[in-house]
């Protein structure tokens, strides 16, 4: 009983750290093709000088199992069997970052799924040119963040910290 609700109190607690204004947190990857054009500084430059705070990042060659269970809602679709192999087919830099609508934000930054649609200045927009090799994925809503990042990250890799710049970011 003590366990359960502790156990609800500590997904709730997380839950809302992650929903909550300047802390919205959203779920950033550099996909294989990314890494392999020479793009992560590029990519995470944009997020730094956009002003919103990294809290995790790693540098791994995911499993197939992982990225199915990753992108579980896509998997009856007829592209998943492609995605999940162009996804292992090298190193990729998943990443968590931190700010006010981060989540949308980041979406937008990233730009429309298919490269051809993506306006420039986009990420996409600028470095990439086809759907099945589109660099970059960044989550959908806020809830599905918060599902990403507890499957990338554990809790001691999510780094608490403020950025010296915080006051010249946000007003309040
Ligand atoms: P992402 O998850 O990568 O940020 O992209 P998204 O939300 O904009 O698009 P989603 O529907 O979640 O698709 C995930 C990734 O699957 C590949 N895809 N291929 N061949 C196709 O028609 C097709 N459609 C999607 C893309 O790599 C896409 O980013
Ligand atoms: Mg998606």
């Amino acid at each position: 009983m003590l366990i359960s609700f502790l156990t609800v109190f500590f997904l709730v607690s997380r839950g809302i750290r992650a929903m909550s204004g300047n802390s919205e947190r959203t779920f950033i990857m550099i996909k294989p093709d990314g890494v392999h054009r020479g793009l992560v500084g590029k990519i995470v430059q944009r997020f730094e000088e956009k002003g919103f705070k990294l809290v995790s990042m790693k540098f791994m060659w995911a499993s197939d199992d992982l990225l199915a269970k990753h992108y579980a809602d896509l998997s009856s679709k007829p592209f998943f069997g492609g995605l999940v192999k162009y996804m292992s087919s090298g190193p990729i830099v998943p990443m968590v970052w931190e700010g006010l609508n981060v989540v949308k934000t980041g979406r937008v930054m990233l730009g429309a799924t298919n490269p051809a649609d993506s306006a420039p200045g986009t990420i996409r927009g600028d470095y990439c040119v086809q759907v099945g090799r589109n660099i970059c994925h960044g989550s959908d809503s806020v809830e599905s963040a918060q599902k990403e990042i507890n499957l990338w990250f554990t809790e001691k890799e999510q780094i608490g910290w403020t950025p010296a710049q915080k006051e010249w970011v946000y007003e309040d």
